[in-house]
């Protein structure tokens, strides 16, 4: 078939069928995604067998909850921040921190408080550095920013998120910081590290098809959202990670690649509460006044929550 007998074909099935209420939206976008269907099925004469492989891809991928990374593994998450990208360049948007990637492994309902958190529960002390995370948001113009909301996620020293780890304790390294009077936010913490799909899940199924790796370098989720201001869904990605720039959810961008520095000055220790030598990561933030204009960065997802 060509595609205008396509176009026919699925006008005839799914338009012309109709006899309640429809949604004009969802209409459009199933034809279309139909029509793209079927002229892929023609030009790759893609077999009966490989379509049910596909059919019944899907049916495992989100029976396993791995939808999410899938779309982050093979760049559907990272394309939709370069439109959103260029949506902001459009509307004249110039400036504040880059956003990328969310990933699916944030949990709503993180402990809130100003100015400090520490977000680790002291179980993995003795096995890795901590970190100490400090920022200040601001505007644009370099303006500081009190009563941000800035939520902070990351991984353990096994790349396991707590509430999705079950082994570990609730919001383990889940806060909610509101940056203080001076715009600051502090965190103390463990260093994250960098995690593989799982070895034998759906997502690292399809990669390995396609030749990849599924490794993301270590890094810090955030959100970071002031009245006033557009949302930001950003992360740091450290140096020195040989994944850095080979990760495989194309996360790490110029901006947001941090540095995490050996602090070791016994004053400086003693100043930070703890009794060993730690790592330091500045991270600072600046917000984008919220304009009519510009598409909204707010993204209605199913997210878990505790
Ligand atoms: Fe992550």
């Amino acid at each position: 078939m060509n595609r205008q007998e396509i176009d026919k074909l699925v006008k005839q099935m799914n338009v012309d069928t109709a006899t309640g209420e429809v949604n004009p939206r969802v209409q459009q976008i199933v034809v279309r995604l139909l029509g793209d269907l079927f002229q892929a099925i023609e030009d790759l004469d893609i077999s009966q067998s490989e379509l049910w492989k596909g059919l019944e891809y899907f049916t495992n991928a989100g029976q396993a909850n791995e939808l999410g990374l899938l779309a982050a593994g093979l760049g559907l998450e990272h394309y939709l921040d370069l439109r959103a990208d260029e949506a902001d360049a459009k509307a004249g948007i110039t400036g504040g921190t880059p956003r990328t990637i969310e990933g699916p492994l944030y949990v709503a309902g993180a402990p809130e408080s100003v100015g400090f958190a520490r977000m680790d529960d002291g179980s993995e002390t003795d096995k890795i550095d901590t970190l100490f995370i400090d920022g200040t948001v601001t505007d644009t113009d370099g303006n500081i920013i009190e009563g941000a909301k800035v939520e902070i996620w990351h991984a353990n020293s096994l790349g396991n998120y707590s509430f999705f780890d079950k082994s570990q304790s609730d919001f383990n390294l889940r806060r909610t910081i509101l940056s203080d009077a001076n715009g600051q936010y502090v965190a103390q913490t463990t260093m994250p590290v960098g995690y593989g799909c799982p070895p034998e899940g759906t997502t690292q199924a399809v990669l390995n098809l396609l030749g990849r790796h599924g490794n993301r370098p270590s890094h810090v989720h955030y959100f970071i959202s002031a009245p006033g201001y557009r949302k930001l869904t950003t992360q740091f990605n450290i140096e020195g990670d040989k994944y850095l720039w080979d990760d495989f959810a194309f996360a790490t961008r110029d901006g947001l690649v941090a540095t995490a520095v050996d602090v070791t000055d016994e004053t400086e220790i003693a100043c930070r509460g703890v009794n060993k030598p730690f790592k330091h990561i500045t991270f600072n933030v600046e917000l984008v006044k919220e304009l009519a204009e510009a598409p909204t960065t707010e993204v209605d997802r199913r997210r878990a929550s505790a």
